[in-house]
């Protein structure tokens, strides 16, 4: 073996991206306003990597989010996941594309308010063709995992907030989905509920072959995030604003 090539077991292989995001420009028009949100956006995701998206309010965390996953069409720039492009997919397929390998945990839950806790967890099942009495079981097992087997059958309006919050992540991980974005999934939680919510998203990552892209404040995420990504007047900042704790484990780029 040639003396200066490391032995195989020590080469580092570079693992494939989840996401990659070039160029990204965000205006919102409305009549005579114009807002830039997001300015030159350059991002890549590795695969099975738990990351944060971290930055004051305003600064295009949520805009971004939902560029990434294809809830909103960027005004310039491109977006690729897991291999595809989906900033040139037409409507249809880019929903199919999104049904099959996203789970979206909306900042304010999202959920249907006329079904249970159940059912909305159920309806994307059915969607992604799972049979009615399997994804009758999934669906309770997934709010069980949340610990809200004995909320099963209430309405969103009869959940707290952390218990609506804990429904839309038990949607949001039905199926099995391929990438995980999560805009401040903790926000409303207490700390145990908190805890309970982190391990998993975290052993979605690293053990279920998931990457899993998270908006957050929560300082607790900070420890078993991978890396950390932060945002400032819409452009990726190359390092912690000055206000914003650094976590031991995780580094920003
Ligand atoms: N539909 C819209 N029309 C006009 N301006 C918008 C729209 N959506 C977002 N913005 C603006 O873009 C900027 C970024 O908003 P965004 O929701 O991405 O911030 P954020 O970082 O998620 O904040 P927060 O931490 O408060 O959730 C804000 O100034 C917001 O007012
Ligand atoms: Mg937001």
């Amino acid at each position: 073996m040639d003396k200066l090539t490391p032995p195989v077991e020590l080469q580092r292989i570079t693992p494939a991206k989840a996401v990659v995001a070039s160029g990204i420009e965000m205006i919102f028009q409305s009549g005579a306003e114009r807002f830039q949100a997001l300015r030159g956006i350059e991002l890549e995701i590795f695969s099975d990597d738990l990351e944060l998206l971290m930055g004051p309010s305003g600064s295009g965390k949520t805009t971004l989010l939902s560029i990434l996953s294809g809830i909103l069409t960027p005004t310039a720039g491109t977006v690729e996941l897991l291999g595809q492009e989906i900033t040139g997919l037409s409507r249809g397929k880019l929903a199919k594309f999104r049904l099959k390998n996203i789970g979206f945990i909306f900042q304010d839950f999202n959920l249907f308010p006329a079904l249970t806790a159940q059912e909305n967890v159920e309806a994307v099942l059915n969607l992604k063709g799972i049979r009615r009495q399997a994804a009758k079981h999934q669906a309770q097992q997934l709010l069980e995992q949340v610990g809200l087997a004995d909320k099963v059958k209430s309405l969103p309006r009869d959940l707290s907030g952390g218990q609506k919050q804990r429904v839309a992540i038990a949607r949001a991980l039905a199926g099995s989905p391929r990438l995980i974005m999560a805009d401040e999934p903790t926000a409303a939680l207490d700390s145990q509920n908190g805890h309970a919510v982190i391990e998993l998203l975290r052993k979605l990552a690293k053990e279920e072959d998931c990457t899993v892209l998270m908006v957050t404040h929560d300082p607790r995420i900070m420890d078993v995030a991978d890396r950390i990504v932060y945002l400032e007047d819409g452009m990726i900042s190359p390092q912690a604003p000055h206000f914003f704790p650094v976590a031991d484990g995780a580094s920003s780029s």
